[in-house]
């Protein structure tokens, strides 16, 4: 099969529930915008990218007509309550579900979208963001299918999830950049093109949501995701950080980052694509050789586009993806999110259900998102990020964890798309005082339920965990290996795992 152009859509995660805001918050009709693409070579991967996920919005972004009725108020929340089918689960008997816009200051008219799910064991648990990737795609993908409090089932009921991570933390699903899942503007400069644009808003996002919940302040405060959010999250880390140190109003407790199956640095994670391919035999050695021909030139236009940006950027995306294309283009049909997975048509994975839960009347009403349809992922978002695409997000990583700040790379084994190999090295290359001892760390075992779960290696405040029987989406394939990740990671423990549970050795 031809090069097929459908690799580029990395992220996904998502998920979405809501309920009402309030009453004022009445979103009259929608007004199409009509974005320019930056390029249109990135339309087809875009769309590749949706179909794959059996995922049709019905618009290329959220382009929702501002409400000038609705107050200045910054941020708008309500709770809401579903029914659920099943038991929670025991402890905490008031928990509360929410959901909310969030007017961007550094914005014409942009709303963010967010789900808040206070955690099922305590408030004193740490707060937890999730950034789904993409870019472009919504977060409630992640809350639906990963991660989230509940499960869909087929006949749209929702079914509480034994392994939702809000089990450990208080927990936050937003839909970012502008434009994605239900968050949206009426003015086209809002859209963003980089991650100054994304880590600005986020952080301007959670200082308002702290300065309304005061009382989970102090708590410990992590972020996380999975795909493109390998560049969401380091960008969005440092800004935290670095507004901490300034003092630029609430302090944000952060204590460490997670990344589940990211791009962060493309230029070693490009060239790791043939190493992968081989080892899981998609290609064969003579394949191998030809397409690593075609790693240099990459490796010199993502060069180009670091040190000189702009249409650089996009040059690099179209040579770099040449060799990804190359390695589809013999693998065939097969699931680039999971390679025991064959991709059924066009189909990779069938997360069409919540579209339609999405948009049932009732859940509309509940989540009081007026006329706002729900866009799982955005083309045009995708399109426009092209250019932030090759950039190296694992540049600020060093100054976090020499500051202490905690980071965990995480990938299930069978993704090829950002396949543990490629983060590995990037993780093995990146330069900090640990970088020797974190090398020769020992790989241990984690262990779940008496049994290998993945392997691990840790020095410091950097780890790096490689899951077993997972592709792509961790919390998906792997949910209480995800939650006890989480769990372990947060308390400090994750490195110690292999104590705690010894294993038979098999
Ligand atoms: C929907 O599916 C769930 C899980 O399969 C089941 O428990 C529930 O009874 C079903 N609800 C209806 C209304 O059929
Ligand atoms: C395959 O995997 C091994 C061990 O993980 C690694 O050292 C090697 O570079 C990989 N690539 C090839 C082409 O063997």
């Amino acid at each position: 099969m031809a090069s097929t152009f459908c690799q580029k859509l990395l992220l996904l995660s998502l998920f979405l529930l809501f309920s009402a805001f309030s009453a004022k918050a009445v979103f009259p009709r929608k007004n199409q915008l009509h974005f320019s693409p930056t390029s249109s070579l990135a339309k087809i991967p875009a769309e590749k990218l949706i179909r794959g996920l059996n995922l049709f919005p019905k618009d290329v972004v959220n382009a929702g007509t501002d409400d000038l009725t609705v107050e200045t108020s910054k941020i708008v929340e309500k709770q809401f309550r579903f029914p659920v089918l099943g038991a929670p689960g025991p402890s905490v008997k008031e928990f509360g579900h929410h959901a909310g816009y969030y007017k961007l200051p550094h914005s014409k008219a942009a709303r963010m979208f967010y789900f808040f799910f206070e955690s099922r064991n305590s408030k004193k648990d740490p707060v937890v963001i999730w950034l789904t990737g993409g870019p472009g795609c919504s977060s409630e993908l992640a809350l639906f299918y990963e991660n989230g409090p509940f499960h869909l089932a087929k006949n749209l009921s929702l079914i509480w999830n034994d392994y939702g991570w809000d089990k450990a933390s208080n927990i936050l699903f937003v839909d970012q950049p502008t434009g994605t899942g239900f968050s949206y503007t009426s003015d086209e400069n809002d859209i963003r093109h980089d991650e100054n644009g994304v880590s600005n808003d986020l952080y301007d996002f959670l200082k308002e949501f702290f300065k309304q919940h005061p009382q989970y302040v102090k708590n410990d405060f992590y972020i996380t995701g999975e795909s493109y959010a390998g560049h969401y999250i380091p960008a969005f880390a440092v800004r935290v950080h670095q507004g901490n140190k300034a003092k630029e109003g609430i302090h944000v407790n952060l204590k460490g980052f997670a990344i589940g199956n990211g791009l962060t640095n493309p230029e070693i994670q490009y060239q790791a694509y043939p190493d992968y391919a081989l080892n899981t035999s998609l290609i064969t050695q003579s394949d191998y050789v030809s397409i690593k021909k075609l790693v240099p030139s990459c490796v010199q236009a993502i060069k180009r586009c670091g040190t000189n940006s702009g249409d650089a950027c996009v040059d690099s995306y179209q040579i770099c993806n040449n060799v990804f294309n190359q390695i589809m283009g013999i693998a065939g049909n097969v699931n680039y999110y999971d390679i025991r997975k064959q991709c059924e048509v066009d189909l990779c994975y069938d997360f069409s259900d919540v579209e339609t839960f999405l948009n049932l009347k009732s859940v509309r009403d509940a989540l009081g998102v007026g006329d706002i349809d729900f866009v799982s992922c955005s083309s045009a978002v995708y399109e426009a990020m092209i250019m932030d695409w090759m950039r190296n997000f694992e540049v600020g990583i060093p100054a976090l964890l020499e500051d202490g700040i905690k980071v965990l790379i995480y990938a299930g084994e069978y993704d090829l798309i950002c396949n543990w190999l490629g983060n590995s090295k990037w993780v093995h290359a990146m330069t900090w005082s640990g970088q020797k001892k974190f090398g020769a760390a020992h790989i241990v075992p984690f262990v779940v339920d008496g049994a290998v779960a993945g392997k691990l290696k840790s020095h410091g405040p950097l780890t790096f965990l490689k899951v077993h029987d997972a592709g792509h989406m961790v919390p998906m394939d792997q949910p209480k290996a995800s939650l006890q990740m989480l769990q372990n990671w947060m308390q400090g423990k994750l490195a110690s795992s292999e104590i705690a549970e010894r294993v038979t050795p098999k």
